[in-house]
């Protein structure tokens, strides 16, 4: 009988809402909310990434979050709020530091996420078991009158299927979540294409979990506090289970190869290239089909060489904007490998860094 009812899940009809951001229906809007508040799945828009939304006090939605993104049932879920009051019934927020006052009130609502000791009532499937929860308060304006119209909390990992590139378009979630989600909300491409910066406040000093959206140094230069980057979150290694779960699997990927060429020192870009271009031309003659993910300042040194742009390495928000429909489009094209420049890890640097090397499976080389 359970089998049954899985499978009827599996198989739904989606509506595609289209709503501008800059011109809101609530009426619609309210609509959306109604199959929240009824246990629904809906995809929803946030100024990071497109998230797959659910009542998160709802076990049975929640459970059903995981299935659809067949998300590994340890791997917990960012829960999304629209107003400071529903902290408390999220969080235990007697143990709520001055420091996480101080970033709620400098960066939310925004794409910083807190890892703070969770309330009795968010459930344990939310959390995978863990006594401590992750949670953001979004900037979008679909997002939070959404949650702010549902009247409760909801769960939000990105809207991929696990493992994939995370979606920052209405054509992105189209693809990835038709037929699985009852209502899909599309509002065109998210701001800031990568999604949130997670802190753990619930250790000794503050640790960074996924580097993201807002700048780690932005957060220390607010606190007046080192924030510990572990390599983890640099994306050279997998986590620990214990530091975060989520971060052991492969995510991000294109189901072509992908390799990033690292240096030391991106300071002479010409003749990085170089040996960029060196390294390519070697795996071309053995007849491989190549793309290269080159920056503005350095695509003229490939010549004949096919590249797909990520941005300019003078405005990396662009870059990391950028980066998941990059990875997308790289299977779409008939390539046997695509190989990724480095970026230097200051600023959405280590971003952008933390989500090529997981794109890659950590195939990293280095060509110094
Ligand atoms: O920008 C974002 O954060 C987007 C949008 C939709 O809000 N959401 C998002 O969710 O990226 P997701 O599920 O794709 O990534 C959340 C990450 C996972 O790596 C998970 O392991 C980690 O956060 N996480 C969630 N709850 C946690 C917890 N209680 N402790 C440690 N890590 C946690
Ligand atoms: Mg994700």
């Amino acid at each position: 009988m359970k089998i049954l009812v899985e499978c009827m899940h599996r198989v739904r009809e989606t509506k595609v809402l289209v709503v501008d951001p800059s011109n809101l229906n609530l009426d619609h809007l309210r609509e959306v909310a109604k199959v929240i508040r009824e246990g629904g799945l809906v995809v929803f828009p946030t100024e990071t990434v497109y998230g797959l939304g659910a009542d998160a006090f709802n076990r049975e939605a929640v459970k059903r979050v995981y299935h659809v993104k067949g998300r590994p049932a340890d791997n917990p879920l960012i829960v999304h709020i629209s107003n400071i009051g529903q902290l408390e019934h999220v969080a235990e927020t007697d143990y709520l530091t001055n420091d996480i006052y101080k970033i709620i009130e400098k960066f939310w609502p925004g794409p910083l996420t807190l890892i703070i000791p969770k309330s009795r009532r968010i459930p344990y499937e939310v959390t995978a078991g863990l006594n401590v929860v992750a949670v953001r308060m979004p900037a979008h304006p679909v997002a939070i009158n959404l949650i702010e119209l549902c009247e409760t909390p909801i769960v939000g990992p990105s809207a991929n299927p696990a493992g994939k590139p995370s979606p920052t378009s209405g054509e992105h979630v189209k693809r990835d979540m038709m037929g699985k989600v009852d209502v899909i909300i599309d509002s065109g491409e998210t701001l800031y294409g990568v999604e949130s910066t997670i802190i753990d406040f619930t250790r000794e000093f503050p640790v960074l979990l996924r580097p993201g959206a807002i700048p780690v140094e932005e957060v220390e230069r607010h606190l007046q506090k080192k924030i510990v980057i572990p390599d983890s979150a640099r994306g050279l290694i997998e986590a620990s289970e214990a530091l975060s779960p989520g971060m052991k699997y492969r995510h991000y990927a294109p189901d072509t190869p992908l390799i990033i060429l690292e240096s030391k020192d991106y300071s002479d870009l010409k003749s990085y290239s170089e040996k960029v271009l060196e390294y390519v031309k070697n795996l071309k003659r053995s007849g491989k089909k190549i793309i290269v993910l080159a920056s503005r300042e350095t695509r003229d040194y490939y010549g004949e060489i096919d590249i797909l742009l990520l941005g300019s390495r003078k405005n990396l928000f662009e870059v990391a904007r950028n980066l998941f429909s990059v990875l997308r489009i790289i299977d779409e094209l008939d390539v046997d490998l695509a190989v990724a420049e480095g970026f230097e890890e200051r600023g959405l640097g280590l971003t952008i860094m933390n989500r090529l090397r997981k794109a890659s499976g950590y195939n990293i080389v280095k060509i110094d």
